[in-house]
């Protein structure tokens, strides 16, 4: 643990996935920092998440084996984190993107560092083999969790943001997941082409 800094008691965190009675919990986490995060933005409502949509994006998730968690603090939704596929093509699948979100009147209580290396696990577990995140660098506390986990960072997105009246960068960090690169994947049961066959290409 890092010093000086205080440490949610172990037991009073569990970290669990997350339901869909925890939508609302976990929308209005992200409200939070996302107003927060971009500052200059006049409509109240742009990048809102609506339940709707959270509780769609669970169940496609599920469906994909993705984790989707919460931090149970003491019964309170104090934090959530996913992955998500890094790209839609077929090459990239064992290769995931994460995001991670704590509640503004929890933060650096440790919650991150019990949410971020469960979420990892449960990736490396669904046999994926890589995470990448994309952190701002000015995001101290998110670069400092994320190096405390085992990432390492990868890159640097110059002037991919704009908040605060200003440019911002991203820097990309990435994790191995298991035998990371050390291996040949498992099949998963499914050959590429139905994997390319049922998907919707629409998006991409
Ligand atoms: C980034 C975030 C998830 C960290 O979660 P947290 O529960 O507060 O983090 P923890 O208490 O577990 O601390 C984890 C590490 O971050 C560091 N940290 C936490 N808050 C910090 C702060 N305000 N300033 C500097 N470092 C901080 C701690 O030092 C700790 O590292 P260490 O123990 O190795 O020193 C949280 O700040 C958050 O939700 N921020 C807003 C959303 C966000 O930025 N998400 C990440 C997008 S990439």
């Amino acid at each position: 643990m890092a010093q000086g800094l205080p440490a949610a008691p172990e037991h009073d965190i569990v970290i669990r996935p997350s339901s869909d009675a925890d939508v609302p919990a976990m929308v209005a986490i992200y409200a939070h920092h996302i107003r927060r995060g971009v500052g200059d933005v006049a409509d109240d409502d742009a990048g809102a998440l609506h339940p709707d949509d959270l509780k769609r994006r669970r169940k496609a998730m599920r469906k994909k084996r993705l984790p989707h968690l919460v931090a149970d603090r003491d019964g309170v939704v104090a934090g959530y984190a996913y992955a998500v596929p890094f790209r839609k093509r077929p090459a990239y699948r064992y290769t995931l993107k994460h995001s991670i979100y704590v509640h503004h009147q929890h933060l650096h209580a440790g919650i991150g560092r019990r949410l971020l290396p469960a979420l990892i696990e449960a990736c490396a577990a669904g046999g994926y083999r890589q995470m990448i995140g994309y952190i701002d660098a000015q995001n101290e506390a998110s670069l400092r969790l994320h190096e405390a986990c085992g990432f390492a960072r990868v890159g640097l997105l110059p002037a991919v943001g704009y908040k605060y009246g200003r440019w911002s960068d991203s820097v990309m960090v990435q994790c191995a997941l298991g035998t990371g690169s050390g291996d040949q994947p498992a099949t998963w049961g499914r050959p590429v082409e139905a994997i390319v066959a049922d998907h919707d290409w629409s998006g991409t």
